[in-house]
């Protein structure tokens, strides 16, 4: 399926827009660019003073990026690489942005290209790739990979209660070739009684796979401390996410730069002198209103968390 920038609908847009808050002249750092959604309306705000520096590692967002480029009004940058690589090339350039978000997981060219393997809705070859200059594919965990470490990522990655009996059968299958084969192992694998319970049977499969073929957690584990080092203070940084596991790793990570003092609770006075680095500006995340989650279903599981930088990083 193709798509024109007007029919992508960027998730919880507003409100990044709101929390990221981006001013004339401003250089903000969009790390997943995907379809460029959220980079257009801050494209707008910041003019034709301001820098927009996109990353995404999916040569489509890149095609997507030309586009954008063609009609953008502020200055723009684009770099094809995974975003931890492309955060840290930005800081050895010494560039410092007011603004910086992420949009994770996959977007919805690359569910819907129907032939790279996102979906358990179209025939395809077991892929999965964001970046096709990966070598790793689905194919190869499903195919290669030993039943245990299979189940461990559908155990923790999908959270997929039946990880042990839906391996196995993976196992027994061999080889798979498409997207077909998978959905099919995963149904074996289940009781029949959670085969009919809410949502796909192979959600919870597909996205562990997903996030196993293309590292995603230890990507953002890697970038999120690099991201708030390109932070100016006085920047904001926002994070959306789509599962409890990116959830947890954006909640703890902000949690920890607000943090004061660390003196023994039971000291009296506050010796450390240790000061917050970050403001919250989401004690609880923000999720979707009910309007956005009728017009897009894809927003139902977004949460979007954001901080504001208050100092720099005391050097170690
Ligand atoms: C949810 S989409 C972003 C959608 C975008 N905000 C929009 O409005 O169109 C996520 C994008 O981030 C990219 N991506 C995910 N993880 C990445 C990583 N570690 N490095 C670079 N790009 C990544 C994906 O290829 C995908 O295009």
């Amino acid at each position: 399926m193709s798509h024109s920038p007007e029919d992508h609908i960027p998730v919880l847009a507003q409100e990044l827009v709101d929390l990221i808050g981006p001013q004339p002249g401003d250089t903000v750092v969009d790390c997943t660019f995907g379809a460029g959604g959220h980079a257009r309306l801050v494209g707008e705000m910041i003019g034709s003073e301001g820098t927009l520096i996109a990353i995404d590692r999916d040569p489509v967002a890149r095609a997507r990026f030309q586009e954008f480029e063609s009609t953008a009004s502020c200055h723009t940058r684009f770099l094809p690489v995974e975003f931890s690589q492309a955060l840290k090339d930005l800081q050895n350039e010494g560039i410092r942005a007011a603004g910086l978000y992420m949009d994770l997981g996959m977007s919805s060219l690359q569910v819907d290209a129907a032939e790279r393997g996102f979906s358990y809705s179209h025939e395809a070859a077991l892929d999965m790739r964001m970046d096709p200059r990966q070598e790793l594919t689905a194919g190869e965990i499903l195919n290669e990979w030993p039943e245990s470490r299979i189940k461990q990522v559908l155990q923790i990655y999908g959270e997929e209660r039946y990880a042990g009996p839906i391996s196995r059968e993976i196992v027994r299958r061999r080889p798979l070739n498409t997207t077909s084969d998978l959905v099919d192992a995963i149904k074996a694998g289940m009781p029949t009684a959670a085969r009919f319970g809410s949502g796909h049977p192979a959600r919870r499969s597909f996205q562990a796979l997903r996030v196993a073929v293309n590292g995603e957690l230890d990507a953002i584990d890697a970038a999120l401390p690099i991201a708030w080092d390109t932070l100016d203070v006085g920047g904001r940084m926002a994070a959306i996410s789509f599962h409890s596991l990116e959830d947890r790793r954006v909640k703890q990570f902000f949690a920890g730069l607000a943090v004061g003092c660390i003196c023994p609770p039971d000291l009296p006075i506050c010796i450390c002198g240790h000061e917050p680095e970050a403001k919250l500006l989401t004690r609880r995340s923000i999720t979707a209103e009910e309007s956005e989650l009728e017009a897009n279903p894809r927003s139902r599981s977004a949460r979007l968390r954001g901080a504001l930088k208050l100092a720099e990083r005391p050097a170690v």
